[in-house]
């Protein structure tokens, strides 16, 4: 998979997509990350990317000029399947978007900023908008290393124990269970007699039981329950 992240901050999503499964889904090449700064695409001489809005609304507005350069540059050099918009007022990123996007050949992120992109990016340019969550970041940069995070660690060959992706919390629609390592006993704070006791059968019972207990107690929204 490529994503192709277009932003005004470039190195602010240098070290979020360096370290741990996301380093060595890159070093592996199963995912390609490249970063392309905005400015690159500006015809102004001092690389200016935005500009006031017509409305007299305060604040900057994005060109829609230097995003339609880099996209169409992007768009020349092969086909996307999704150009992604960051955004607080996008549809909420979830688990079961992480999945479909993580199935995508090729996709663009463009991450807004100040008070946004000139609505026609919107309009023409831009696949899906996308927000993670119901709060108002500085960028969308953040937003875009969540994204990309969230969908590398599934690609093919990016976990070691590929098995680990699929019982995460949110993959069924329970909470994954609790989990113990050693010492089996630490200032008298026991680990579950069950989880020492060898008898696997015994085991997946117990975890599948303290999902749905962890479910109902944390997230009863995701079993269809009210709070
Ligand atoms: N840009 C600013 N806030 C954001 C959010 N919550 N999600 C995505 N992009 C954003």
């Amino acid at each position: 998979m490529r994503i192709d992240i277009i932003t005004l901050l470039p190195k602010l999503l240098d070290s979020p997509l360096s370290h741990s499964i996301i380093k060595r889904a890159r070093e592996a090449e199963v995912v390609e990350i490249v970063v392309h700064d905005l400015r690159d695409y500006s015809t102004d001489k001092h690389r200016n990317v935005d500009d006031y809005a017509f409305s007299g609304e305060a604040g900057m507005v994005m060109q829609i000029e230097p995003i339609d350069r880099a996209i169409s540059r992007l768009k020349s050099e092969r086909i996307y399947d999704e150009i992604i918009y960051t955004s607080p007022d996008g549809e909420n990123f979830n688990q079961k978007i992480a999945n479909e996007l993580s199935t995508k050949q090729n996709i663009i992120i463009l991450c807004g900023h100040y008070k946004g992109v000139d609505q026609r990016v919107r309009d023409h340019l831009i696949s899906r908008e996308i927000s993670i969550g119901d709060y108002v970041l500085t960028g969308g940069e953040l937003a875009a290393a969540v994204i990309t995070d969230a969908l590398t660690r599934l690609l093919p060959g990016a976990m070691s124990d590929e098995s680990s992706a699929l019982s995460d919390s949110f993959q069924d629609g329970l909470l994954s269970p609790e989990v113990y390592t050693r010492p089996a006993e630490y200032k008298g704070w026991k680990v579950p007699d069950v989880l020492l006791s060898g008898n696997t059968k015994k085991i997946e019972e117990w975890k599948l039981k303290n999902s749905l207990d962890r479910t109902k107690r944390l997230r009863p929204d995701m079993l269809g329950e009210e709070d």
